[in-house]
């Protein structure tokens, strides 16, 4: 099978640029962002990358309406002497980014197709592993700050998006890469405009969200 990577293609970025003029910058926009896929589906579709309505992938839990092949990879996950999460394989939602993100299923892998584009360089995040990256798929309660004691308790701290951290920012209380990232950049992560976050790197203020430093 041919390999060959896969760049999201600028002037889609370019088309989406033009149009924030006409729209108000916190609207939802899948369409032109990195995760709009269209350019290789001959009917253009954006969801079914990763969607579908009917049929879908169950074997990864809390996957939603997956129609996307999956990854099997083990990774080797983030430790330190300071950490106190107990951080395991990546489950849930993180498995699925690193369905594409880690470089060994192509991204245009669903239905029958095994697909041929494959992300590499940076965007391929999980590629060497998870040592070297921030941690996830782990419990992020009231107690783990108390015990860590620089962390905001997560039940009544602020995410800065009209709920707490707990409601806005976690996973049935798991940390995951959509703490950080929304896929789909919805309003939070249009307004923010960079990397698909939901809360802006300025001053740091994505981290200071949830670490007390
Ligand atoms: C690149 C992959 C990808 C594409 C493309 C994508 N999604 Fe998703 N979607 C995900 C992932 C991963 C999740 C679960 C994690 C999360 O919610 O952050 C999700 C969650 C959802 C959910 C449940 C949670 C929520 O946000 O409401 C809905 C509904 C959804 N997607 C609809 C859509 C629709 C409709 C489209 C097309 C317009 C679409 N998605 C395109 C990956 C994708
Ligand atoms: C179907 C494949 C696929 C899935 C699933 C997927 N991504 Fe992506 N992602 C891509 C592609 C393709 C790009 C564009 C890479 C490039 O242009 O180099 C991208 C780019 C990104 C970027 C960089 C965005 C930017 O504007 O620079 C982030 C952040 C990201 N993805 C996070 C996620 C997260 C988090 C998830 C899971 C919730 C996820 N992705 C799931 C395919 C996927
Ligand atoms: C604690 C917050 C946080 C978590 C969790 C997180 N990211 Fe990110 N990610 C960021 C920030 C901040 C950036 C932009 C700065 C950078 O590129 O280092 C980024 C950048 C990226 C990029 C763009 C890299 C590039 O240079 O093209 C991708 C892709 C990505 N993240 C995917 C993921 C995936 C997949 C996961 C889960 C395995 C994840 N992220 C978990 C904060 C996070
Ligand atoms: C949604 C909440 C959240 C966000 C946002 C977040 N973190 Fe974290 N981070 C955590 C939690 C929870 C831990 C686990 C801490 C522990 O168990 O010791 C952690 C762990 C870490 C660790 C490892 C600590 C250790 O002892 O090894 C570092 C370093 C770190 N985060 C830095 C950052 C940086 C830098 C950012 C911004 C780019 C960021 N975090 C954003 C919640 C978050």
């Amino acid at each position: 099978m041919e390999r060959r990577a896969w760049r999201a293609p600028r002037r889609f970025i370019l088309s989406a640029l033009t149009s924030l003029a006409l729209v108000p910058l916190t609207q939802a926009q899948i369409t032109g962002s990195a995760h709009d896929l269209s350019p290789l589906d001959p009917d253009r579709r954006l969801c079914i990358f990763c969607h579908t309505p009917h049929g879908a992938d169950t074997s990864v839990a809390d996957a939603p309406l997956w129609n996307h092949a999956t990854t099997n990879q083990n990774y080797v996950v983030y430790d330190s002497p300071t950490l106190d999460a107990t951080v395991g394989q990546p489950v849930g939602a993180s498995r699925l980014c690193l369905s594409c993100h880690d470089g060994t299923v192509a991204v245009d892998a669903f239905g029958s197709s095994p697909g041929s584009f494959f992300l590499g360089g940076p965007g391929a995040v999980g590629s060497d592993g998870l040592l070297n990256d921030h941690p996830i798929s782990f419990q992020y309660t009231d107690s783990l700050a108390v015990q860590d004691g620089e962390l905001h308790p997560p039940s009544v701290t602020s995410s800065l998006l009209g709920s707490t951290i707990d409601d806005d920012l976690l996973f049935n209380g798991s940390m995951e890469c959509s703490s950080c990232h929304d896929v789909h950049r919805g309003p939070a992560a249009a307004a923010v405009n960079d990397a698909l976050l939901m809360i802006p790197q300025t001053g740091s203020t994505l981290c200071l969200v949830c670490h007390n430093k």
